[in-house]
């Protein structure tokens, strides 16, 4: 490779070098003229790196043959796209991915995607986005694994497997990019774009383990953040494309900006785009994408010595490297052709492995008087804007899903309970805000106002209710409600479909309410006057067999949640890894001068870690193996679980440390392990954790990452809020042990 490599370096003219480190975006259209004509020029003359937002194979073949058939060197293209959960089989949206905690079965969806996304011709992927999100306001909390950063961390990992495979040359495997590095997640007050400043110690703690993680499992490509860091936005940040990324975690592949964030470095304060480019270059990046920045400045940039020859060489080696890796020099097309795209795509297998996730990623967050699951029988009064609607299901990021090919909760509930009478009513409008209507609709959103009046949608919904013996109301966000740019300062359900469900409520009648959504919502209300709560998130293409299948107990619900749902929007940023502050909330409502809310208890209304089953689990106490220890050894943690209830089911066990003293302070509690088991009714297990000195690191005030002896709370259970404890000691040769 290294031979190849230089060899084709040494040809190529410095214009063909900065071509490489070119990015386009490519709209394809399959009866036109595939390419805008500069851009096909711009190929022909070398001038491309890659293209993107171009796929299947007809399209994608005309485009590589352009590179390798027409320009002077043959390179051929790198063809990306933001193949994000699923390309044509759409799985549930990442933060529903997470909630299954189920790493095979996230890694299995990549995996999946990678297939049919080489079908339709791509090798690159625009993920995993492994942004830490604290804030629900925020929509892009949507794209990402929640709030934990051990969590994320596998995750990111399982992705990367997922999409690359272990020989990136295989012609069914994507490279993958990690993005938005970094901090994306942390955009003040959860507006997207906003600025972003924290501390290194939260950043190294918090929000960074999830980009490592997929830096160590051998991630292809990393993008660049839209925001700032440090007071300089992450694009033209050194100490984080170079000092960090490069030194500190030794990344071997190349770093694509996001959407013309060179460009937009302007905005941000740093100069005008000339300026920029040699900053942003010289921070490290490799590649422009969509801006071209790097090719109207770079040749005069070198010609004023503002920028080597040598950072532009490196850049291009990288970009080559990984298309010699892809196995692109040898086999361009990869063996994308029609026939195989045919076969490979939205197969029934796919889809019924879409189906099994979607099913695993539901989170029952309230099931009173076991109104779940339902019989199929009897009559049910189905009503909710998004009860019949495919339109949202594929959630805000599936660029290649075809929504109509996703199969509605309506349709899923009457194929699987033929016998069952539905009555269906639209209640009321999906948004009728006609600000929010204008926004929505304005970036594609599809939503139609119904003709009938809000009050003729809400009778004709509850005569259908009185009608029935059971109500389920499928209310929630609209697709493009969540994801990028739809940041929201009231993250509680439209106000026409929440007045929908008050006089559903007002019926009597037990009340299931299935949400869709892309983030946390506030549901207080909600929580107190609904039977029964289910958390389907964007399902996918399968949503509607997938809810059936939990409705009617063919699937027990074993999702738990990874970010926490507040009850008030004022409570945010609000996660379960929280610092215990130095006037920690006794509960005592009297007590002041507490670090509290006045009229709203701290406690989110469902956390980090929560979800229901149609069983019911217990934890034994905690038995430790060793209570005290010295420096490396090791100790193993264990409780029974048993299945108390009636049903076969899955609970995530999960394991957080505490450590109350250290040199600087900890957070409450950190999920340092989770196991699923399967327990039919009756059964116990036992789930045993073992616990190093690997899982009691963390980053000091030097940012040196390293575990200090002392006391550790050891606690295990089904929900960060509900936890069994056993602490211990440990300790450490030549240290001197810390006490409370
Ligand atoms: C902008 C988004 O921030 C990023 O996630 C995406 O991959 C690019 N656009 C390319 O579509």
């Amino acid at each position: 490779m290294e031979a190849f490599v230089g060899a084709l370096l040494d040809k190529m003219t410095l214009d063909e070098r900065i071509g490489q480190l070119n990015l386009l975006s490519v709209g394809f259209d399959v009866t036109g003229p595939i390419v805008n004509k500069d851009v096909e020029a711009s190929i022909r003359r070398g001038l491309v790196g890659g293209v993107f937002n171009t796929y299947t194979p007809g399209p994608v073949r005309k485009l590589q043959e352009l590179a390798v058939n027409q320009s002077r060197l043959r390179i051929p293209l790198l063809l990306g796209y933001d193949v994000i959960h699923g390309h044509k089989t759409i799985f549930p949206i990442p933060l529903a991915l997470a909630c299954t905690w189920n790493l095979d079965l996230i890694e299995k969806s990549a995996r999946i995607a990678a297939t049919e996304a080489t079908a339709d011709g791509l090798n690159w992927t625009f993920s995993p986005m492994v942004d830490i999100a604290r804030d629900p306001r925020w929509g892009r909390i949507a794209e990402g694994a929640g709030e934990d950063p051990y969590l994320g961390a596998q995750i990111a990992r399982a992705m990367v497997r997922g999409y690359q495979g272990d020989d990136l040359r295989r012609n069914n495997v994507v490279m993958a990019c990690v993005k938005h590095f970094a901090l994306y997640g942390a955009a003040e007050g959860g507006r997207d774009y906003n600025t972003v400043d924290m501390s290194r110690i939260r950043m190294y703690e918090y929000y960074l383990p999830p980009y490592k993680a997929a830096v160590d499992a051998g991630v292809g490509s990393v993008m660049s953040s839209f925001n700032e860091v440090d007071g300089e936005p992450a694009t033209g940040n050194h100490w984080l494309m170079s000092e960090l990324l490069r030194k500190q975690w030794g990344f071997q592949g190349f770093v694509v900006t996001d959407y013309t964030a060179i460009n937009e470095m302007t905005q941000h304060g740093t100069g005008d785009l000339k300026q920029n480019v040699a900053r942003a270059l010289r921070a490290g990046i490799d590649m422009d994408m969509v801006g071209e920045g790097f090719r109207k400045y770079l040749k005069q940039l070198v010609a004023q010595r503002t920028v080597t020859e040598a950072m532009i060489n490196q850049a291009c080696k990288r970009i080559l490297v990984a298309k010699f890796k892809l196995g692109l020099f040898a086999d361009p097309y990869r063996g994308c052709n029609a026939d195989r795209a045919e076969k490979e795509i939205l197969t029934p297998e796919n889809r019924q492995a879409a189906r099994e996730i979607a099913e695993r990623s539901f989170v029952l967050l309230k099931n009173s008087g076991q109104t779940l699951p339902l019989r199929k029988s009897g009559t049910i009064a189905l009503v909710g804007p998004l009860a019949a609607d495919q339109r949202n299901l594929l959630g805000s990021w599936s660029a290649a899903g075809d929504w109509k090919k996703s199969v509605s909760i309506a349709e899923g509930i009457k194929q699987a309970a033929p016998a069952l009478s539905v009555l269906q009513a639209k209640g009321a409008n999906l948004v009728d805000d006609p600000a929010l209507l204008l926004a929505l609709n304005a970036a594609g959103g599809d939503i139609a106002l119904d003709k009938r009046s809000p009050q003729e949608l809400l009778d004709e919904a509850v005569a259908a209710a009185n009608k029935a013996d059971t109500v389920i109301a499928v209310l929630g966000e609209s697709f493009g409600m969540s994801g990028e740019a739809a940041s929201r300062s009231d993250i509680g359900i439209p106000e026409g479909q929440k007045e929908l469900l008050k006089a559903l409520a007002g019926t009597g009648k037990p009340l299931v309410l299935v949400l869709l959504n892309g983030r946390p919502l506030t549901l207080t209300w909600e929580d107190a006057h609904c039977s029964a709560i289910l958390e389907t998130w964007f399902g996918g293409t399968e949503t509607g067999n997938a809810v059936a299948a939990v409705l009617f107990g063919d699937y027990n619900p074993s999702g738990h949640l990874t970010a926490t749902f507040p009850r008030s929007v004022g409570q945010i940023p609000l996660y379960y890894n929280h610092k215990n502050t130095g006037r920690p909330y006794t509960g005592d409502p009297r007590a002041k001068y507490l670090s509290r809310y006045l009229g709203v208890p701290n406690e989110p209304l469902y956390p980090f870690g929560y979800g229901l089953s149609y069983t019911t689990f217990s934890y034994s106490s905690v038995r430790l193996s060793k209570t005290s220890l010295d420096g490396g050894q090791a100790l193993v943690a264990a409780v029974k679980v048993s299945n108390t209830g009636q049903y076969a089911g899955e609970e995530t066990v999960q394991l957080y440390i505490s450590e109350p003293v250290a040199s600087v302070t900890r957070s409450v509690e950190d999920l340092r392990g989770f196991q699923k088991v399967t327990l039919k009714p009756g059964e116990s297990k036992e789930v045993a954790f073992k616990i190093t000195t690997e899982d009691l690191k963390f980053y000091n005030r030097d940012l040196v990452y390293d575990w200090e002896p002392g006391e550790f709370i050891v606690r295990i259970g089904g929900s960060s809020s509900q936890l069994k404890s056993a602490s211990l000691r440990w300790s450490k040769p030549g240290a001197l042990t810390k006490t409370r």
